[in-house]
């Protein structure tokens, strides 16, 4: 156990048994928390489980919403900017704004759109030529975000595009990616985040 590591107290229902090297899904009212892979199991008794995670941020960083489910923790935007010299970053998922909002603080360039702020990846032109990508799609649908996460009517009242026919955690299932116009790049990184539990 990291003594120098924050712990973080979770209330649910594990989905799967806990496995070293996996992440845990974690049964909560309004969707499943995924944690980043686990590290080791270091307690159980009948109703508590104590284990370490490999990227537990508890005070998570400055940037983004940490309300909205599924951000990400601004310092992985930061380490990414540290260790490969990023000038210029791109997030074409960017949800609540993680990745701009440390741009910003960093004083770099950033790209960002999101079906949330009108720009549907399956179906648009990417507008810039990009140094580097940032992409977190939707966890399959574990996590709904048109109509819920933000409002779906107000992205089509604003930018005239229903962002629930395209947005991919509305997927029925894998079969409905694979039908989707989209890019394949898309469909197979999807599979990919899908299929790492
Ligand atoms: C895991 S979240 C990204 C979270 C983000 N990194 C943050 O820190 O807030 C995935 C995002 O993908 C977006 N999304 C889903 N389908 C999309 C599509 N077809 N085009 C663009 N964005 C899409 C969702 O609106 C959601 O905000």
């Amino acid at each position: 156990m990291d003594v120098m590591k924050k712990n973080a107290e979770v209330i649910g229902r594990l989905r799967y048994p806990l496995a070293v090297g996996m992440p845990a899904y974690i049964q909560q009212p309004d969707g499943v928390l995924r944690t980043s892979s686990i590290v080791s199991v270091d307690e159980r008794t009948g109703t508590h489980v104590r284990f370490e995670t490999k990227n537990t941020n508890p005070d998570r960083g400055v940037g983004g919403k940490s309300n909205y489910r599924g951000n990400c923790s601004p310092r992985l935007i930061h380490d990414l900017i540290d260790q490969f010299g990023i000038q210029d970053i791109s997030d074409y998922m960017c949800g609540s704004g993680t990745t701009e909002d440390v741009a910003r603080q960093r004083g770099i360039t950033s790209h960002c759109y999101d079906l949330n702020r009108g720009f549907d990846l399956l179906t648009m032109d990417i507008p810039e030529r990009n140094n580097f990508i940032f992409w977190h799609p939707p966890y399959g649908d574990m996590v709904v975000y048109a109509g819920s996460q933000y409002s779906a009517k107000e992205v089509k009242e604003k930018y005239g595009i229903d962002p629930i026919k395209s947005d991919l955690s509305h997927m029925k299932d894998w079969g409905q990616f694979g039908t989707l116009p989209g890019r394949g790049a898309a469909i197979s990184l999807a599979g990919l985040q899908s299929h790492e539990h």
